[in-house]
C-alpha cells in the first residue's frame, strides 16, 4: 500500500500518485447528439489523449484507464469493430504522441484476445516506451478484475504444484506479484465520469482502499478542470487504511 509520501502539492493538498479512470459515457454523449455510438468512442479517445497529457504534466506518476473490459465483447459486432479500429489508430498515434511527455505505455489485460495486428501494435507501443522515465500509463484492454484475480490464483497454484512455494508461504506481497499491476502502487483515486456509481470489475484487488470520485460529466466532455476537481476532492479526504 502506498503512503502519500510524495511532496507534490496542488491547491494545498497532496496529489494522488496513481489515478484510475473508468472512461464511461461515450455512447450517451453520441446519442444526445443523434450520432452513432462509435462517434462517441472517437470523441472519448480524443479526451483520453488530452487527459493523459494533463495528468502527466500535473506530476501524476501512474494513470490507469479502462478502455475495454472482458465483458465488452458482448456489445454489437459493429461497435466492437469500431472500437478495435479506434485502438489501432490511437495506438499508432500514441507511439509518437506521448513521446514528448516521456510517458511509459503499458497494457493490462488478456492481449491474446485481440487480432495479431493489434497484438503486434500493443507490443510495439510497450517496447518503444519501455525506457522512458515519465508517468506510467496502463491501458486496460480485455481486462476484468475477477479474471485478473483468477489468473493470479491459477499461477500460484502452478507454483505450489511445482513446489516453488507452499500455500502457507503465500502473502499479499507474493500474491500481488501475480497481478498485471505487479510492482506498481495501488490507485489512490478512482474517477468514474458518466453518472454511474460502481466499479464495474475494474482493479478489484487493487482498489481496496482507493478513494472514489463519481461525476455526471460524460467522458468525452471530461476536461482538465474536471480532473483538477477530482484531485481537489481527493486532497481533502482523510485516508486511514483501516487505522484510526
Ligand atoms: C464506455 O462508454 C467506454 C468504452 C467501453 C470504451 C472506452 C474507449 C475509449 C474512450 C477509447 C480510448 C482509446 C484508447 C486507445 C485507449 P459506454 O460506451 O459504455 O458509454 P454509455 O454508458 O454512455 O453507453
Amino acid at each position: 500500500m502506498i503512503e502519500l509520501k510524495q511532496e507534490e502539492r496542488r491547491s494545498g493538498g497532496a496529489i494522488p500518485a496513481h489515478i484510475a479512470i473508468i472512461m464511461d459515457g461515450n455512447g450517451r454523449w453520441a446519442k444526445k447528439r443523434g450520432l452513432p455510438r462509435s462517434v462517441g468512442h472517437t470523441a472519448g479517445a480524443t479526451t483520453f489523449r488530452h487527459i493523459t497529457r494533463c495528468a502527466s504534466r500535473m506530476g501524476i506518476k501512474y494513470l490507469t484507464v479502462y478502455a475495454f473490459s472482458t465483458e465488452n465483447w458482448k456489445r454489437p459486432a459493429d461497435e466492437v469493430d469500431a472500437l478495435m479500429k479506434l485502438f489501432h489508430k490511437y495506438l499508432v498515434d500514441s507511439l509518437t504522441d506521448f513521446r514528448d511527455d516521456d510517458v511509459v505505455v503499458r497494457f493490462i489485460g488478456d492481449k491474446s484476445g485481440f487480432s495479431q495486428s493489434l497484438q503486434r501494435l500493443i507490443n510495439e507501443t510497450e517496447e518503444v516506451s519501455r525506457d522512458r522515465t515519465g508517468m506510467v500509463l496502463n491501458i486496460a484492454m480485455n481486462y476484468g478484475g475477477r479474471d485478473e484475480i483468477l489468473r493470479a490464483v491459477k499461477s500460484l497454484c502452478h507454483d505450489c504444484a511445482d513446489r516453488k512455494i507452499s500455500p502457507e508461504e503465500i502473502t499479499e506481497e507474493i500474491f500481488e506479484k501475480h497481478l498485471y499491476t505487479s510492482g506498481q502502487p495501488d490507485p489512490d483515486l478512482l474517477i468514474r465520469p458518466g453518472g454511474e456509481a460502481r466499479i464495474s470489475n475494474f482493479l478489484l484487488y487493487q482498489s481496496a482502499y482507493t478513494e472514489l470520485y463519481f461525476t455526471d460529466v460524460l467522458w468525452p466532455d471530461f476536461s482538465e478542470d474536471d480532473l483538477i476537481r477530482a484531485i481537489d476532492y481527493y486532497s481533502k479526504r482523510s485516508r486511514r487504511f483501516g487505522g484510526v
